[in-house]
């Protein structure tokens, strides 16, 4: 029973449903141009198009894929590339079973009369682009902002997170395509694990005050939420069953059962630490899919093991699947090191 009549209204809740299915979680390659230019320097490679394509190709063109991920974020160059030999990457995922998304926030600028914090970009036009994107395959979007705790965080810079957030989320929902929201609370700081719970529920209670009140159908959005964990630089690091307490603690607190997928960033955590911490946290059963949207902690090994040589490409797809199943294990809460 559908909140809001939309005419995608059961199309989203199954597009939402097919990405939360067991075993399967998304990966984010939807860096924008700068930050994969920062990805391929860290092998040497100039950031071109061309270099973009090669790296994108090698991950969307790996056999076996659609077995662990079950949805790919793109930023929108990659949405309209195709591979070197014309296969339009969208259909490359289709036949892998694996559902295309699209990145539409333009980033983050400075917000005025906060402690040095930012705001999101990105709700001008968005109706048509996501209308276009649509067209174009994309059946999900997603729009990151980000929170930082040794900046406040202030009342001011958590209401505009999640006012955004909630006007983004409705506007996909209108165009056909399940937003997943991502107020990402960042690591950075010597906090500890209690101050960052502390944030976390602010932040979520005030975005699904904002997604009712923008009569979001919460059958049709996926969240993307970090991982609740002590600050980057605090004293002592938190173990994996730790982790899993707080955050399963934040959420059930705060998310409604009707969200069908949770689906983490790894925010900077190594690609083992994102693995062991989503085991943790699928040890018992969950109101929701509890599952990864990692952006580096699957690309890490695959960047060292391609490093841009075309020799290097079935090494680098094979360090790929290694991460992959072993995420899809994590949520299943069978994996182990
Ligand atoms: P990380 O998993 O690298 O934190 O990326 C998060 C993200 O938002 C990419 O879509």
């Amino acid at each position: 029973l559908p909140i809001r009549a939309s005419s995608y209204q059961h199309e989203l809740v199954q597009t939402a449903k097919s990405i939360a299915s067991p075993g399967r979680g998304i990966l984010a390659i939807d860096e924008s141009n700068a930050t994969c230019g920062k990805r391929l320097a860290s092998i040497g490679l100039d950031n071109t198009e061309v270099n973009r394509q090669a790296y994108r190709q090698l991950l969307l063109t790996t056999p076996g894929l659609g077995d662990y991920i079950s949805g790919a974020i793109l930023f929108e160059e990659t949405l309209y590339q195709s591979t070197t030999d014309g296969k339009k990457f969208v259909d490359c995922l289709r036949g892998e079973n694996i559902v295309p998304g699209i990145k539409v926030d333009k980033g983050l600028v400075p917000l005025p009369g906060s402690n040095h914090e930012s705001w999101c970009q990105g709700l001008d036009g968005l109706a048509s682009r996501s209308a276009e994107y649509y067209k174009q395959g994309a059946r999900f979007a997603k729009w990151r902002t980000v929170v930082s705790i040794p900046c406040g965080p202030s009342a001011l810079a958590v209401t505009e997170a999640a006012w955004g957030l909630a006007r983004y989320a409705a506007i996909s929902q209108d165009n056909g395509l399940v937003p997943i929201v991502e107020p990402e609370i960042l690591l950075d700081g010597d906090h500890s694990i209690e101050r960052t719970l502390e944030v976390a529920e602010k932040v979520w209670a005030e975005v699904f005050s904002y997604l009712a009140e923008n009569n979001v159908i919460f059958e049709g959005i996926l969240l993307k939420p970090s991982m609740v964990t002590p600050g980057a630089e605090h004293k002592e690091k938190a173990s994996p069953e730790t982790i899993a307490k707080y955050t399963l603690t934040m959420l059930r607190r705060r998310v409604p059962p009707a969200v069908p997928g949770i689906m983490f960033l790894s925010g900077g955590q190594s690609e083992v630490e994102a693995t062991l911490n989503l085991n943790a946290m699928n040890q018992s059963p969950n109101p929701w899919h509890v599952s990864f949207s990692y952006a580096r902690a699957l690309q890490n090994s695959v960047l060292k093991t391609w490093k841009g040589h075309p020799e290097n490409v079935e090494a680098a797809q094979k360090a790929l699947l290694v991460r992959a199943k072993a995420n899809s294990l994590a949520q299943l809460g069978k994996y182990s090191a």
